[in-house]
């Protein structure tokens, strides 16, 4: 139970996609967070078996799932080019849905979503789990305790290898399931995080991708070049390319006094290591992070449980179309795309 006042206790949830990221990561953060899961959809017997194994109800598709009254909140966990049909019918059934990042696909999708959301006026939030790291939770406070002075820059590595059988059936490699590579799947989590650690979001963005390494047939890597609403300059690099052993998951923010940089917080479970620099002598010291082994996707249920009930802007659908269209018009307006 994460949340002292008892919020999220009684959340039932059901699950549309039971894949890796709702077996391995949501549904035992959900369960982490003191909450219950109700029943799961997914065309796999396979994954019906797993969610039977979990004690949960298992249907082939979500008509059943999101006709019972048990299930509170729909999370949303297929690939990508199914966010749009799932969000939609569970907006038409009146569920709060949290629907895993990237929103959808195409920018064509997420808006008809944006749409179908504002016209049931269900909650809904895109799950942007590395905004509830606990990590990034201290480095958000840090900075606006002004550990650092005024932020100036952020730059990201967020970065793996995915060759073409990462699983039986990579629909990450088909641009017409996925969207796209390695930008659309990565670089919405430090989009996002520039603003949950600074309060600004992304006003302004460039991107160049490059099919390099892999045989696929979507970008393999991408350098992506922002500037938030009220002037931080932003550095992303996100990359399918890149060889497990080497860093590849590092956050830095720079600010006029100093900088914090955090090491393996990036990704779906809690840990990594988080420094201070200061600015004036160079020296460093661990920022430290609340005793909070809660993973971020624990955090993140929770934080869904209490928005329904609170509201606040842990959530805010406006905002990530915002995202939406900021990289997709970054994707169009790249000189000389990579083939
Ligand atoms: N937040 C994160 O850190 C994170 C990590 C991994 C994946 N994701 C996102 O989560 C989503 C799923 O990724 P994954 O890695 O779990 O994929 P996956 O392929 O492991 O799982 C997808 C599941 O959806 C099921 N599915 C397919 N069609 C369906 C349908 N019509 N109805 C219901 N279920 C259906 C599949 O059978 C499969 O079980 C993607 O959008 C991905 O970008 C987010």
């Amino acid at each position: 139970m994460l949340d002292a006042a008892g919020t999220t206790a009684a959340l039932g949830w059901g699950v549309i996609g039971f894949g890796w990221v709702a077996r391995d990561h949501a549904v035992p953060g959900l369960r982490e967070a003191g909450a219950r899961l109700v029943a799961v959809a997914d065309p796999d017997p396979a994954a019906r078996r797993a969610a039977r194994a979990a004690g949960a109800q298992a249907h082939p598709d979500w008509d059943a799932l999101l006709a019972a009254p048990e299930v509170e909140a729909v999370y949303v966990a297929t690939p990508n080019h199914l966010h749009r049909a799932a969000v939609e019918a569970a907006a038409a059934a009146g569920k709060p849905v949290l629907c895993e990042k990237p929103m959808a696909g195409t920018l064509a999708d997420a808006e008809a979503m944006g749409a179908a959301v504002r016209r049931a006026r269900i909650p809904y939030g895109t799950a942007f789990d590395q905004r509830h790291h606990p990590a990034h939770g201290a480095i958000r406070d840090a900075v606006a305790a002004g550990a650092i002075g005024t932020v100036t820059a952020i730059r990201i590595a967020y970065a793996c290898w995915l060759d073409p059988g990462w699983s039986a059936d990579n629909w990450r490699a088909d641009p017409t399931r996925a969207g796209g590579g390695a930008l659309i799947d990565l670089a919405p989590h430090g989009l996002d995080l520039v603003h949950a650690i600074t309060g600004e979001e992304v006003a302004v963005l460039h991107a160049l991708t490059q099919r390099r390494v892999q045989p696929y047939a979507v970008d393999d890597g991408a350098m992506l070049l922002g500037r938030s609403t009220g002037g931080v300059l932003v550095q992303l690099h996100v990359a399918y390319n890149c060889p497990d052993g080497l860093p590849r998951r590092r956050l830095e923010v720079v600010g006029s006094t100093g900088a914090i940089v955090a090491d393996r917080t990036m990704g779906q479970t809690p840990g990594g290591t988080v420094r201070r620099i200061c600015g004036r002598l160079g020296l460093d010291a661990p920022l430290p992070v609340p005793d909070a082994p809660a993973s971020p996707f624990a955090r993140q249920m929770a934080a869904f449980a209490r928005w329904l009930r609170r509201g606040g802007d842990a959530f805010d659908l406006e905002r990530d179309l915002r995202l939406m269209r900021l990289m997709d018009a970054a994707v169009r307006a790249e000189p000389a795309p990579c083939r």
